[in-house]
């Protein structure tokens, strides 16, 4: 892994703990962001004053493995990754907004060839799909701190390279990385419509609240543009929502399959989705 930016020799899960809590602390409201520890005897505790047990926490239940859902206080919460998990009713921006406290030790916790990995078959798939048209722009869909813009340079010389994040720390990271960055307004991508030839969405589909992301991509993709996706830690019924959401935004699903990808001595099986624009 590559070497951490100002961990100051954290773990993920301190740096997670300690920016879910101030958030929290911040906020003062119990709608947003929870983040659920796991006793040493594999009871699970609420966050922060509600927490019977003090400090330090075992974030990582004994099975390696968080619930997909909890309910608390007759409140549901999903879970979006790593032991943080979040009411339903919050919006993306509330999403943006933790990986906005998060991105200063993002990338000290990222295995960034692995993610680099992940962008590259993301690319290279969703070209087969779009056959022998040349890619002149491409859009980085939730582009964090920017690891994509690399891989986009050397597979696409001479393209243009956008990239979209919500949260404006990333979003300013990615910026310096080379990214020509793009923002909302009015709820809409400021990208004219069918500009765009491939959009490559790492990490984030299952992070996306609201559907209308999928069709302001589908609007901004060129005809036989393609978007395509990694899906990690799938919601629950992702499939049929996901096909539905697809085909009802006008760039149904052309490739569903669950693909290794490996990089930076990792190895990983996720679903690899490819949208194809009509
Ligand atoms: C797990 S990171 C992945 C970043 C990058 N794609 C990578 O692989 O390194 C998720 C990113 O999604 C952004 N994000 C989450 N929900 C979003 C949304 N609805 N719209 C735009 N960005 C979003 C966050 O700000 C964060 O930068």
């Amino acid at each position: 892994m590559e070497k951490a930016a100002s961990a100051e020799g954290k773990t993920l899960s301190e740096v997670i703990q300690e920016t879910a809590e101030r958030y929290l602390n911040h906020r003062g409201i119990d709608r947003l962001l929870y983040l659920w520890r796991y006793n040493t005897d594999g009871t699970l505790c609420p966050p922060g004053d509600t927490s019977p047990v003090p400090p330090p926490y075992l974030l990582l239940p004994p099975d390696g493995k968080f619930p997909a859902l909890i309910e608390w206080n007759g409140r549901q919460y999903e879970h979006l990754r790593m032991g943080i998990f979040i009411a339903r009713d919050a919006t993306d921006w509330d999403v943006a907004d933790l990986f906005d406290r998060l991105s200063p030790e993002w990338d000290g916790h990222t295995n960034l060839k692995f993610n680099r990995a992940v962008y590259r078959a993301l690319a290279v798939k969703a070209v087969r799909h779009r056959g022998a048209a040349p890619v002149a722009k491409v859009l980085d869909f939730v582009s964090g701190t920017g690891l994509g813009f690399s891989v986009f340079r050397k597979l696409f010389p001479r393209a243009n390279l956008c990239a979209f994040d919500l949260s404006p720390k990333m979003a300013s990271r990615s910026k310096r990385k080379g990214y020509c960055m793009k923002s909302l307004s009015n709820n809409r991508l400021r990208i004219p419509d069918h500009d765009i030839d491939l959009v490559a969405g790492a990490f984030v589909l299952g992070l996306l609240r609201a559907d209308f992301w999928i069709h302001e991509l589908s609007r901004i993709l060129a005809p036989g543009g393609v978007a395509s996706f990694n899906l990690f830690n799938p919601p629950a019924g992702w499939e049929a929502r996901f096909s539905k959401l697809f085909s009802g935004a006008g760039i149904p699903l052309c490739h569903d399959a669950l693909s290794t990808f490996s990089g930076g001595g990792k190895e990983g099986k996720m679903h690899l989705l490819i949208a194809r624009k009509q």
